[in-house]
């Protein structure tokens, strides 16, 4: 048994949430846990539209805000949504201190693009798709030029460890086998990501399972909206596990939907057409896609030639598929991309167990309500970062007084991956009964599924189908419809339900 050293402060994650609050506690020391090698495996560094910011000359945070709400089915926490589009454009100021090459236009001025459900253009982007990719290479970079972020690659956090109401370590494992051990720890901020690879088609790294949801609810932690899932209209159909994205900026510049028969689809849905909220335009493909008809987007006339210059990871995805969007339409199907729901937080990502803070897609503060507006993800995980990194400065200075916590040493062994055919199992239960459209037959099925499922040697399955199992519940007690959240045995929103849905995996397991 290997005891980590006392550390003021743990961050489980290395995502953009995570590599972001980092740097803004600097120099501060803290710990850094990676699951791979530091910029490997992060779905940020996958996001290709951009960060939304009212940075454009006519726009303002108040119609950033304004547009966050109205995609939100209702359920945005409107003062989160204000505070998140204020803050927007000193986030973006830091982002290009560090180095981010956001791209300009021929005035010098930031390049804003257009994304479903903006009234503005407003997306910072970088080489057209590619802003997950260079803000994750230029943060990556900053991380490992400052002396106060210790980082540890290839571990994953199995486990909080407490003491009564307060966090006071992590356990982590080696990713690769050489077993692992206990860091303590004054403050955990949790930044591990979503939920995507709990689906059999999504457009997350498929490890993204759910653990930090998973560790925050078995210490106690509320877990808010786990239902809303958010599925992207348009990951692209080409039997590959992840599915590579088609990013929404592509309708943004007028590529259209069409089905098999070459029929327009969204102008009868929805008078935004192709722009309107995302679970709009997901839901009305997966009903061309479920009946027979197929979908595919169709960047020909809208984008043509410019497709590799403009879109470079879209057009490369389609290449190595033997697809030329330029001239062909790509097969395109709903894939599960962004959970809205989370480890709950308030405004400065403190969760409902001391010292634990919450930060990016594991967090749920409320500001996405039902919908995520398309890049406020990028966003929040900036601003709240920032947020959290000045939360715990204030804390930090009484920390000197006191003794560093202790910590249960019990030996910790090398992880074990729970078995290939296992995920499957679960990804397909998730994906047929929890996904684009539930019932509350189906869901119970998923409760049975989840139940008979084999957590495998040492419980290797057991984050995942916690998780599984809090958006499935939440899911289940959620009897309308709202967003990304559509119950075919409750298909309209029901006032009563215009609220959170908190819960704890205690009263998860006990349905
Ligand atoms: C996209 O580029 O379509 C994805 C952006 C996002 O999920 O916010």
């Amino acid at each position: 048994m290997q005891t980590g050293d006392a550390s003021d402060v743990v961050i489980v994650g290395a995502g953009l949430a995570g590599l972001f609050t980092a740097l803004k506690l600097a120099p501060h020391p803290v710990t850094l846990i990676s699951p791979q090698r530091l910029g490997d495996g992060a779905s940020s560094a996958w996001a290709q539209g951009g960060i939304a910011a009212a940075v454009a000359e006519g726009d303002t945070p108040e119609a950033h805000a304004a547009d966050t709400v109205r995609a939100g089915g209702g359920l945005v926490n409107t003062a989160m949504a204000e505070s998140l589009a204020r803050e927007a454009a000193a986030r973006i100021q830091d982002l290009l201190a560090l180095g981010v090459p956001l791209d300009r236009d021929g005035t010098g001025a930031l390049a804003v693009s257009r994304e479903a459900a903006h009234s503005a253009d407003r997306i910072v982007h970088v080489k057209g798709d590619q802003a997950g990719q260079a803000v994750m290479q230029a943060l990556v970079a900053a991380v490992r030029r400052t002396p106060s972020i210790r980082v540890i690659e290839a571990h994953v956090a199995e486990d909080l460890i407490k003491n009564g109401r307060r966090v006071t370590g992590v356990r982590v494992r080696s990713a690769e086998g050489s077993g692992g051990y206990v860091i303590p720890a004054r403050a955990v901020v949790l930044a591990s990501g979503g939920v995507g690879g709990l689906y059999a088609t999504t457009t997350n790294p498929v490890l993204s399972r759910g653990d930090g949801l998973a560790i925050a609810a078995r210490a106690g932690a509320i877990i808010g909206d786990a239902e809303f899932v958010q599925f992207h209209p348009t990951g692209i159909e080409v039997a590959r596990d992840p599915a590579p994205l088609a990013t929404e900026a592509l309708r943004g510049e007028g590529a259209i939907l069409v089905n098999g028969r070459s029929e327009r689809f969204m102008p009868s849905i929805h008078p935004d057409a192709e722009l309107a909220p995302r679970d709009v335009v997901a839901r009305a493909v997966h009903r061309e896609v479920v009946n027979g008809r197929g979908a595919y987007l169709d960047c020909r006339a809208a984008i043509g030639g410019r497709m590799a210059e403009d879109f470079p990871a879209v057009y490369g995805a389609c290449k190595d598929a033997g697809l030329d969007p330029a001239h062909e339409l790509v097969p395109v199907a709903p894939a599960a991309h962004y959970h809205m729901g989370g480890v709950w937080t308030d405004s400065m990502g403190r969760t409902s167990v001391d010292q634990l803070w919450a930060c990016g897609e594991v967090a749920c503060t409320g500001v996405h309500g039902a919908n995520r507006l398309a890049s406020n993800s990028l966003l929040e995980a900036v601003v709240m970062g920032a947020r959290i990194a000045r939360d715990i400065a204030r804390f930090a200075p009484g920390w000197r007084s006191s003794p560093p916590p202790k910590v249960d040493s019990s030996p910790v062994s090398a992880r074990v991956e729970p078995s290939a055919e296992a995920i499957a199992e679960l990804r397909e239960t998730m994906s047929r009964h929890v996904g684009m459209e539930r019932s509350r037959d189906g869901l119970v099925a998923a409760l049975h599924d989840l139940d008979s499922l084999d957590v495998g040697p040492e419980g290797a399955l057991s984050n995942a189908i916690a998780a599984a199992r809090l958006i499935t519940v939440s899911a289940l007690l959620r009897t309308e419809s709202r967003g990304s959240h559509y119950r075919s045995d409750y298909p309209e929103p029901d006032d009563a339900w215009r609220r959170h849905s908190l819960l704890t995996l205690r009263q998860a397991e006990a349905i």
